[in-house]
């Protein structure tokens, strides 16, 4: 699709515009794609990959010759599989009257292999399977890895010893954590390029296939309007908001070993901020693009202990109903002081940013779940109007939101005339609401990077000298958050978080939005 959108914006429907990524190869009657999801009988397998694969299916966006081989050490025959993943593919696209037979046609190229991550064997014997699919087909190869990091290096290993293509590509997709600080990144790395060269390797960042996160670099770079005020002479503050309402329910264990800092501001949100903040690129090229994110993420400050505020959520009792704090969680140690919730401000030492304060807020079981990108515009100077809004100035300036989820948006708060006789002004906002102005459902973040990865489109996967980047920002800060053993603090259950995050907003003269 991104070719196509090289090609000429208008020229694409948004009907046509996946149909063009079904168009693969010249010759796709002469290849194949083996998509083996690693890990088959876990949660993201079954939440996220499969379906994913299938609505991708739907679209008529798979190629021709795609087969989908589910591994894992359970036993399960191939009919087991298709009866797992049945339970989680929707029909949710358009609702279309053919969506069941279309299910069974996906299920039929479905299958299972059961073997160990670490077994060469066992890769072998999915090798031997795989061909006789393929049918003497140059063989394209993905391979999804959606495992438990401490056994990625196994699996790599296996699968590009035994079952990596002898005639086309093979790729491999790895979700993160990509380790937890620079060094045990930087090793992660090392280890997977004993067998991958950096090109087969696809990190995943789902955030980064979420419609309006892609949507950012269109809205900046293609309008006149935005890009002239994308500065520290006009932006007062970014805000990059993520929160949940709900706690880590049955998946503690990974949780606490990472902290919300790990899971969602070193990688979302930080990606959101370098795609927020970027020089315009060369070109849409991946290269270019991840080049000028590197860029960004190279001229920021560390993080320090007194930029951030660190919350744990405790339980809360209202309506008769106990939710459980944290530390209820059976899989996390008691006396845990994991972060669950962390409030930052972060600067990019740089001409165009300045001195802006770039404010991030992560949280689980908070009140409301949504993730945000906020950009608060400074005063008018010497603004006529100003009286109209008192002391509170705050009010009186512009606020851009682009909402990522749920229900997206993008809209622009503006000071309005309130209609009628007298002179009066309100805040009013200018409203893209994606659900009344486009009727097409929006494609799961999963669904894009899949194809993405089939099509060997880079752009929206992380490049390694950008995690190292990444790294280098949170290793300091949580290094020391774990040495002096930093007691969150702590909020209820369903709350806004802590009010520290408030004092640290007021530090820099924000209001969180
Ligand atoms: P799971 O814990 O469900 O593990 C996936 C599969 O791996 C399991 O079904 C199991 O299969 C095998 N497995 C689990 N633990 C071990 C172990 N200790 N040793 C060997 N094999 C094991 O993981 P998820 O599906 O939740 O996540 C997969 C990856 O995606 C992880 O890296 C996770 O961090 C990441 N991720 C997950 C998200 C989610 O929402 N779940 C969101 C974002 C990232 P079997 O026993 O059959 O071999
Ligand atoms: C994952 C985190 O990367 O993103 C989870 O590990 C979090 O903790 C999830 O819940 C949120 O993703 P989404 O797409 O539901 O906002």
């Amino acid at each position: 699709p991104l070719n196509k959108l090289k090609e000429g914006l208008t020229s694409v429907s948004s009907s046509e515009e996946l149909k063009v990524a079904a168009s693969f190869d010249d010759n796709e009657n002469e290849s194949s794609v083996s998509i083996t999801v690693v890990g088959a009988s876990g949660d993201l397998a079954k939440k996220k990959i499969f379906p994913a694969l299938f609505a991708l299916y739907y679209e008529d966006c798979l190629p021709k010759h795609f087969t989908v081989y589910g591994y894992a050490r359970s036993k399960m025959t191939d009919a087991e599989l298709r009866n797992m993943v049945s339970k989680t593919l929707t029909c949710r696209i358009d609702k279309r009257e053919n969506c069941g037979e279309k299910m069974e046609e996906f299920l039929k190229r479905c299958f299972y292999h059961s073997g160990q991550y670490d077994s060469e064997k066992n890769f072998a014997e999915l090798d031997k399977k795989l061909k006789e699919h393929e049918a003497g087909r140059v063989s394209n190869r993905l391979f999804y890895l959606s495992i438990p990091p401490n056994i990625f290096i196994d699996a790599v290993k296996c699968a590009s010893l035994s079952a990596s293509s002898g005639s086309g590509w093979t790729r491999v997709i790895v979700e993160k954590p990509f380790g937890r600080d620079s060094k045990s990144s930087a090793a992660l790395t090392k280890s997977l390029k004993q067998y991958l060269e950096e090109d087969q390797i696809f990190r995943i960042d789902h955030y980064l296939g979420k419609e309006l996160v892609e949507n950012l670099s269109v809205l900046r770079f293609s309008n006149l309007i935005f890009e002239p005020l994308w500065s520290r002479q006009y932006i007062r503050n970014v805000q990059l908001i993520f929160s949940e309402d709900f706690g880590t329910e049955g998946r503690g264990g990974y949780f606490d070993n990472y902290g919300i800092i790990r899971d969602i501001m070193q990688n979302h949100l930080l990606q959101i901020l370098a795609l927020f903040a970027m020089e315009t690129p060369v070109s849409l090229d991946a290269e270019d693009i991840r080049n000028e994110k590197v860029k960004v993420l190279r001229s920021m400050r560390p993080l320090q202990l007194e930029d951030v505020v660190i919350g744990q959520y405790k339980s809360h009792t209202k309506g008769g109903f106990t939710y459980p704090a944290y530390t209820d969680d059976k899989t996390v140690p008691k006396g845990s002081l994991t972060p669950t919730f962390a409030a930052a401000a972060l600067f990019i030492n740089n001409a165009r940013w300045d001195g802006v304060p770039f404010l991030m807020k992560a949280g689980k079981a908070l009140h409301t779940k949504r993730a945000e990108i906020r950009v608060q515009f400074r005063h008018v100077p010497g603004n006529l109007y100003n009286r109209n809004f008192g002391t509170d100035l705050d009010r009186a300036t512009n606020e851009l939101v682009i909402r990522v989820q749920p229900d997206e948006a993008i809209y622009l708060k503006i000071n309005n005339k309130v209609p009628g006789l007298g002179m009066r002004l309100d805040r009013s906002n200018l409203n893209l609401h994606y659900a009344a102005r486009y009727s097409k459902e929006i494609p799961d973040a999963y669904e894009r990077l899949l194809l993405d990865a089939i099509e060997g489109e880079r752009r929206l996967f992380i490049r390694s000298d950008e995690l190292d980047a990444a790294w280098s920002l949170f290793t300091p800060l949580l290094k020391e958050l774990e040495e002096k053993k930093i007691i969150p603090e702590y909020y209820p259950h369903g709350s806004r978080g802590p009010v520290g995050a408030h004092y640290l907003a007021a530090r820099y003269n924000v209001r969180w939005g």
